[in-house]
């Protein structure tokens, strides 16, 4: 790699309404659990090798368990329709039965979400991968919900072209999931969310009924937004089976470099500075602390930091092109820049692109490291304060004579960026307070500076449910009623699934979430998506 900077070695609220709500995370007595009569009517529908249940010798322990290994389920049976008729049968089934239903991908969500809470059917997609169709003259590509995110990018790759979506779960996460989740990752900043890059879905209600809104054109303004209702909506509102992407032009050249920052205003600096020389072509740019780097280094065999300067932070940028010569000089621009401004310690650009995927692995994989030392309680938020538009829905609520603005925003609004790392910082510190021992829990933050979304990781070593718990207790929901304060959002790209579920109603004003009621009341009039997942259970 080449190194540079070499020479500056050495240099350097909302707060939350006291809410006396009661929540459950017990699936209601209510529901059916599925029997042997559901069992064989699911096999008649799938094929008997695609319905798995306790005890047929099957491991089904892949689809109760959370990536994380913190929720654990006992699912009744694991289901894998093969088309859309399929997952259609499926669903009107266990409606009229009233059996709990989780749709699942590649079952990488962080916030528990894909796995049952007790009994319920799992409805695994992963035989829904098909790629339906791709339009050399668009770009737009259809795919079945269950197809792998990495699948979807290598075949749009072999055609020039890309998934306007990248994770550090794409080899695992499936198209749907990340549809349900409206995943963000390390793309956003150049593209956009999946509100704008998924041009039309198909999905089956909670009641059997297959919604076609797969439209594959960029301009369709024919009547209500239909399919936006799915993007995020975590599996509770209906299985989404078929998407169509707007997909974009793979990058003729790709130039990645990794900064040392000595505070992390300067990481803020570098951004600025970012998007003012990049400009068009800045396609990532992304932070990590040094602890959180410490984690990797530590745990992931094979990684190494690319230059020798100690830096508490580091800024990964990212530019995609058509034009390597052009690429290089404004990068040369942006990094001379940095250094006469003194924004970075030391740093390095990627020579090919072997080394460009050894530095995306120093960021992509802080949570596979994390969650590799042992215990992590997650927390993705976005600490943007909202703008004072018209057009921001939750200003005009909060606005109306029945919710007055609570009084904390006005200041949220003049709220500085710096403020992002000052959670990771006010975390450390309380958790020190609270007599937890710094060098056992350790408080990490890293994540899309771009989009202003901090990942904050509090990481432990593995000591029992107790301990976590205890630990848990300490963080939320403080953790949240900080963000809420500070004008944030509690979830940034993850979703509620079951770990934030309670935190809806402080969350969002009520007729906010009772129009999400409604909602689930009209797509899933039995309840049998995904219960306690974004829509807490009330007791
Ligand atoms: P699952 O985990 O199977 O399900 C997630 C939720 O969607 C559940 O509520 C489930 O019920 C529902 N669901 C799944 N499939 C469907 C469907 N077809 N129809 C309806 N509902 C469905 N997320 C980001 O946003 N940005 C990141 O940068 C990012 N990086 C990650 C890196 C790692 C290492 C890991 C482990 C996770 C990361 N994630 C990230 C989180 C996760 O990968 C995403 O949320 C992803 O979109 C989930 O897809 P999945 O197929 O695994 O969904
Ligand atoms: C990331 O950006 O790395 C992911 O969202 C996963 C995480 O939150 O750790
Ligand atoms: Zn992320």
């Amino acid at each position: 790699m080449r190194q540079f900077f070499a020479f500056f070695s050495g240099a350097p609220r909302r707060t939350a309404a006291s809410a006396a709500r009661r929540f459950s995370t017990q699936l209601p007595a209510s529901y059916t659990r599925a029997g042997a009569d559901d069992v064989a009517f699911f096999k008649t529908v799938c094929g008997a090798p695609h319905v798995l249940v306790p005890g047929d010798g099957s491991d089904l322990s892949k689809y109760n368990t959370d990536w994380m290994r913190q929720y654990h389920g006992a699912t009744a049976a694991v289901v894998k329709p093969r088309d859309t008729a399929g997952v259609a049968a499926v669903l009107a089934h266990c409606s009229a039965r009233r059996i709990p239903v989780v749709p699942q991908g590649g079952n990488t969500g962080l916030v528990g979400g894909s796995v049952p809470l007790s009994h319920e059917v799992v409805l695994s997609l992963e035989r829904l991968k098909d790629v339906h169709s791709f339009d050399e003259d668009s770009g737009v590509v259809v795919c079945g919900g269950g197809l792998v995110l990495q699948a979807l990018d290598d075949a749009l790759g072999a055609r020039g072209w890309m998934v306007p979506l990248d994770l550090g779960s794409k080899g695992s996460c499936a198209v749907g999931g990340n549809v349900a989740t409206n995943a963000g990752g390390l793309r956003l900043l150049r593209y956009g969310s999946l509100h704008g890059s998924v041009l039309g879905l198909e999905a089956v209600t909670g009641s059997g009924t297959v919604v076609d809104a797969l439209c594959t054109l960029r301009k369709d303004n024919v009547g209500f937004d239909v399919k936006q209702l799915f993007i995020g909506s975590e599996g509770a509102l209906g299985v989404v089976t078929r998407v169509a992407i707007q997909a974009v032009q793979r990058p003729a050249a790709v130039n990645v470099a990794m900064l040392g920052a000595a505070s992390f205003a300067d990481c803020r600096a570098l951004l600025r500075l970012a998007r003012k020389r990049l400009g068009e072509v800045l396609s990532a740019a992304e932070f990590v602390d040094s602890r959180a780097m410490g984690i990797v280094l530590q745990q992931l065999a094979g990684t190494r930091l690319p230059f020798s300067t100690p830096a508490p932070f580091f800024f990964f940028v990212e530019l995609s092109g058509s034009n390597e010569a052009h690429d290089a000089e404004k990068l040369a621009g942006f990094l001379e820049e940095a250094a006469a401004g003194g924004l970075a310690v030391d740093g390095t650009v990627a020579a090919d692109g072997v080394q460009a995927r050894s530095i995306w692995r120093l960021r992509e994989d802080v949570s596979v490291a994390c969650s590799q030392r042992g215990h992590v309680y997650k927390c993705a938020i976005t600490n943007t304060p909202y703008l004072r538009s018209r057009a921001n829905s939750r200003e005009t609520l909060h606005s109306s004579p029945r919710h007055p603005p609570p009084p904390p925003r006005a200041d949220d609004v003049s709220l500085p960026p710096a403020r992002m790392y000052a959670l990771v910082e006010d975390t450390r510190a309380r958790l020190e307070g609270l007599g937890w021992d710094p060098a056992l829990v350790v408080p990490v933050g890293y994540g899309h500076l771009g989009d202003n979304n901090l990942h904050l990781n509090v990481c432990t070593p593995d000591r029992g449910k107790e301990y976590h718990a205890r630990l848990a207790k300490d963080i939320e929901p403080w953790v949240y009623e900080w963000v809420m304060g500070a004008g944030g959002s509690i979830s940034a790209e993850h979703g509620l699934g079951q770990q934030k579920a309670k935190m809806l109603h402080r969350a969002r004003p009520p007729p906010v979430v009772q129009l999400m009621k409604d909602l689930k009341k009209l797509l899933d009039p039995n309840g049998i998506l995904n219960p306690g997942k974004v829509l807490p259970i009330d007791v």
